[in-house]
């Protein structure tokens, strides 16, 4: 197995000064990859050099990843405080009491004493179970409202106090909801992980982040061609088959995928891929190592901008909502469209 210095691997400053890897490792199967194919993964991604490990409850695999990553620090000499393992609390476990629930039975899964990153995955507590379909509503789902966030914020915040999380972030987190819960919290997040490629790069969203210290953390970095089908629409964006992407990946003598994550990188947010597969997964680490973009590609990649989003999470819709937009703030404030209407 190849094996790549982590000392090459770009880093990144959180604000306390703790230096932490600016590529992870996504960790969730898609619906389609067991957990015992994600966690063998996982095991290769730590011995061939990947520190950081992007995990989350929903993702149903977390006991085989805590397995892996036993392994992997036994067998490959790595020393637990190298690695930066986050993970997610889950939108039906939002709330005073579940929060610590939450948490204390993904640390119990990773076999691990304190998590270094924890998020709140989505900033409602909607929830859709594992593997349904695309048209599956909940009814007792609910718009964001900033009081039930903060209540949940708060038990993220006293992770902290208790030692057991290092850092706490957001996830799919819009512009005006960040705006909003920033000026309430007793300990600010570092993180926001949300959808970034070069086919949606949110450059409003992410100049707002980079400017307030928190660090955008780019889901579906190759624009996820594997994802749900209930994530799927004939019309979304193919990010590894973007004209850029393909000139410049071409220019390189490398895959498109490779184009994507120096791209995250060099811009400044960190890109999570995910593979299963040893000589991707490798890959897409070594990129970040060598050969980086020109500020041309750089340029021309940033012209090459849908602003199409592929993840609309349409299953999190309250009831009397219009549309997948009502989740994503597009008129710039917060959306409560159709509730209690
Ligand atoms: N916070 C959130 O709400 C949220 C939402 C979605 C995802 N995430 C996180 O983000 C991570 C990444 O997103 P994702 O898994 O949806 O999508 P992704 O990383 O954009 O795409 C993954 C797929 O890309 C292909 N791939 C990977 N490396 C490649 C390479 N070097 N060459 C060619 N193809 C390559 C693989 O497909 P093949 O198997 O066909 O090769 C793989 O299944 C997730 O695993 C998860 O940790 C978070």
């Amino acid at each position: 197995m190849e094996r790549i210095d982590p000392g090459k691997i770009p880093m990144y400053s959180l604000p306390d000064g703790e230096k932490i890897p600016m590529i992870g490792m996504g960790t969730f199967g898609n619906d389609r990859f067991t957990p015992e194919q994600v966690s063998s993964a996982v095991k290769g991604a730590a011995l061939a050099g990947y520190r950081f490990f992007d995990c989350a409850a929903a993702y149903q695999n977390e006991a085989q990843i805590g397995e892996a990553l036993k392994e992997a620090m036994e067998e490959g000499g790595i020393a637990r405080k190298e690695l930066f393992i986050s993970s997610k609390v889950w939108n039906d476990m939002h709330g005073r009491g579940d929060v610590l629930i939450a948490a204390a039975k993904t640390l119990k899964d990773l076999q691990i004493d304190h998590l270094d990153g924890y998020m709140v995955h989505w900033p409602f507590p909607n929830y859709h179970p594992p593997g349904c379909a695309r048209d599956y509503r909940n009814p007792a789902s609910r718009p964001f409202i900033i009081e039930e966030f903060m209540e949940t914020w708060e038990q993220m915040e006293r992770l902290v106090d208790a030692g057991l999380v290092r850092y706490i972030g957001v996830s799919n987190m819009t512009l005006p909801k960040l705006k909003a819960i920033l000026p309430l919290c007793r300990i600010r997040p570092v993180f926001n992980e949300v959808e970034m490629h070069p086919g949606f790069q949110q450059p409003e969203l992410y100049e707002f982040c980079r400017e307030n210290q928190i660090l955008p953390i780019g889901f579906c970095p190759l624009g996820s061609p594997t994802r749900p089908d209930r994530d799927k629409l004939p019309d979304d964006v193919s990010v590894m088959d973007m004209p850029a992407v393909k000139r410049i990946a071409q220019a390189h003598g490398v895959h498109p995928a490779l184009v994507c994550i120096k791209w995250a990188v060099q811009r400044g947010h960190m890109p999570i891929p995910f593979s299963v597969y040893e000589a991707e997964y490798t890959s897409n680490l070594r990129a970040v190592t060598e050969d980086p973009l020109t500020p041309q590609e750089m340029q021309e990649l940033k012209d090459a901008d849908t602003g199409r989003r592929i993840i609309k999470a349409q299953n999190f819709l309250w009831p009397g909502a219009s549309g997948w937009e009502d989740l994503w703030d597009l008129d710039g404030t917060i959306s409560k469209n159709g509730w209690n209407s």
